[in-house]
């Protein structure tokens, strides 16, 4: 009795599952596809190689001294680096002078040590970047960990820097809808193609490297991509040298372990 019992039950969830199965193998092949702008002109990033990539990566410093200069006279406009100290810029290479003057250009909203008033001062350099104001249409993300939160990281980053375009007429000619909306820029980088950031690198020269450096679009955009990878990591070269460090020990360990055991049973084993 209650075999049966058990037999029919399992032979009700076989049917169960066998239907809705075929009824979903049905609707997946008879239902229109739904096409959008955005899955048909979607791109991924284009391939970007930096100095401080692969296991035994370095920082160049020279250029992330170079993707800070433009972070602060391009980016810093509408973006806040919030996750960053300024004494946290002497890892690339800046003294104690310099880190002082770049501090003290920016104003810090800081209780007074006195009244415990919120009052305005110049940074010093345990600060944090400030945040920073921004009124015109959309949201700035803060870009200190940005190369981390999104996927292809800093691949996305350079591209969407150097992607802007105008809307591709077949884009227009298949989804007439999808036009550009006021005050948003095509980009087809950005994971809806428009988006609220004008181009913000618009020319050679914007910035003037003072290694000499010659400033193209290219340039800084790899540049500024840099130096948000090393904000998102500043301790990345230690973490790997850590790493290695300990493979290095493991290895060394177990190299010995075995040693150990061969000498320790090669009596026993008759050798
Ligand atoms: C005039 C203001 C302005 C400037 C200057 C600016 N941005 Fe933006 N940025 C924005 C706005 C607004 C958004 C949000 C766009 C949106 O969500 O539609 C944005 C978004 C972004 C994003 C996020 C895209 C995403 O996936 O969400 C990145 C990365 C970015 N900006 C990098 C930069 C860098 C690097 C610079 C300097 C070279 C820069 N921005 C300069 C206004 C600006």
């Amino acid at each position: 009795m209650i075999r049966i019992f058990s037999l029919l039950v399992g032979a009700f969830f076989t049917v169960v599952l066998g239907w809705s199965f075929l009824v979903g193998a049905h609707t997946a092949v008879t239902e229109p596809k739904t096409l959008s702008a955005e899955k048909v002109f979607h791109l991924k990033p284009e391939p970007f190689h930096l100095s401080s990539d692969g296991v035994f990566g370095k920082f160049d410093r020279q250029q992330l001294q170079r993707g800070f200069k433009v972070y602060q006279e391009v980016c810093a406009a509408c973006h806040s680096i919030k996750h960053v100290a300024f004494r946290d810029l002497a890892a690339l290479g800046y003294n104690e002078a310099e880190v002082k003057a770049i501090a003290a250009k920016a104003t810090v909203s800081a209780k007074d040590p006195l009244t415990g008033e919120l009052k305005d001062r110049p940074g010093l350099p345990a600060d944090k970047f400030p945040p920073v104001v921004y009124a015109g249409l959309g949201v700035p993300p803060d870009l200190s960990l940005i190369t981390k939160a999104r996927p292809n990281g800093p691949a996305y980053v350079h591209s969407l820097l150097t992607g802007y375009r105008d809307q591709p007429a077949e884009l227009l000619k298949q989804f007439p809808e999808a036009k550009t909306g006021d005050g948003l820029h095509y980009n087809p980088y950005f994971a809806n193609l428009n988006l609220a950031m004008a181009p913000p690198l618009t020319g050679e020269g914007q910035v003037t490297y003072s290694d000499g450096t010659k400033a193209t679009v290219e340039q800084m955009s790899t540049d500024v991509t840099a130096f948000l990878v090393w904000t998102a990591e500043p301790k990345l070269e230690q973490r790997r040298q850590t790493g290695l460090w300990w493979l290095g020990f493991l290895l060394f360990a177990t190299v010995l372990g075995y040693m150990a055991y061969r000498n320790i049973w090669a009596e026993k084993k008759g050798h």
